[in-house]
């Protein structure tokens, strides 16, 4: 972990210390991609989306017309930020997992009065470049609020080890359906690690609605091919930073909604059989063979209450929009968890 911020430390280490992250970065990609690119069944984790290019990508996918998440999401956040502004309680401390471009938290922070609102935020992304400069913006319009950005991997709790211990009510934030990504037992896993961090604190997570298959078609399969072009920035980034020599033309984005999983499946699938090399290893693709980039799992209401419990959390208020497309969750933690 690191703090962005480099009031904290001479120039010099903390410029050593973000090569050094940024090493430790490059080389977790590169045996999580051969040992992907290893197994049977081709995958790699969606996290290796978000270099700044691939960000810039996410960002313009929340604009795409087909994709309603977003949009949806901060329509539910305007509507109800008084109440949920009364969840999060007065003086409180922010950590948002997975924060992106910071444009969320503007809407629960605008619905405080002055002497109410939280003290200091906490916005964890594993794109550091582009969380710092949302952070700058983000200071810039709320200048009373500490924002302490973290560039980590919020799943690995050693980086988090830093997160400063404070004496305020701790909330957590994890919108976007972000937790749609992981399996049940991944998505388990971080809400243990969560009810750690929050102490008791409550959680406001943002979960996407099972639905109708051609609405979740059109969303994962935009006419104008941002997510495909965010989907094959994977690629690009390898070759970039591994060196390896993917063919961008001869990979094709292909999403898809798997009914009895309720998940997305995002594919990138080779349109010929070809060799790629990745430094010094070789791994031949045949026609249609597909590396699997990224699940996004669907939910209902009660099945994602149901899945809370069982990591310990006891579940509030759940808010929607009319057509039910999305749903934000507020959970309370428990105030030991469940592995203490
Ligand atoms: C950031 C994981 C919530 O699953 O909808 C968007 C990522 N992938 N389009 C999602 C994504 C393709 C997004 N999440």
């Amino acid at each position: 972990m690191y703090e962005t911020s480099e009031a904290t430390r001479p120039a010099g280490a903390a410029l050593g210390h973000k090569r050094a992250q940024v090493r430790a970065f490059a080389e977790e990609f590169e045996r999580d991609l051969v040992n992907g690119l290893s197994k049977t069944t081709r995958s790699i984790a969606p996290k290796y989306f978000y270099d700044a290019a691939g960000s810039a990508l996410f960002d313009r996918i929340c604009e795409l017309p087909e994709y309603y998440p977003t949009r949806t999401e901060l329509g539910i956040l305007a509507r109800h930020s008084r109440e949920l502004a009364e969840c999060i309680g007065p003086g409180s401390e922010i950590v948002e997992f997975g924060a992106g471009s910071l444009a969320k938290i503007r809407l629960l922070l605008d619905a405080f009065p002055a002497r109410d609102a939280p003290r200091c935020y906490l916005p964890v992304d594993i794109s550091a470049e582009h969380l710092e400069s949302s952070a700058r913006r983000l200071r810039a319009d709320y200048p009373e609020l500490r924002v302490q950005p973290v560039a980590a991997d919020y799943m690995r709790e050693e980086q988090l080890a830093g997160l400063e211990a404070s004496p305020g009510r701790r909330i957590g934030f994890f919108p976007g359906s972000t937790i749609g990504n992981f399996d049940l037992v991944d998505a388990a896993a971080f809400l243990r690690l969560a009810a750690r961090l929050l102490r008791g604190g409550g959680l406001l997570v943002g979960v996407d609605l099972v639905k109708d298959a051609q609405t979740l078609h059109r969303a994962y399969n935009d006419s104008q091919g941002v997510t495909a072009a965010f989907n094959l920035n994977l690629l690009r980034r390898a070759n970039d930073e591994l060196g390896a020599n993917f063919d961008l033309g001869q990979f094709a984005h292909y999403a898809f909604y798997e009914p009895v999983k309720r998940r997305v499946e995002m594919h990138l699938m080779s349109r010929r059989t070809q060799v790629v090399r990745i430094g010094a290893r070789e791994f031949t693709f045949e026609e249609g063979e597909s590396l699997h980039t990224e699940n996004s799992h669907k939910f209902t209401i009660e099945g994602f209450r149901a899945m809370a419990v069982s990591a310990g959390f006891e579940p509030g208020p759940v808010w929607t929009d009319d057509a039910r497309l999305f749903s934000l969750h507020w959970l309370e933690s428990p105030l030991r968890s469940v592995n203490d």
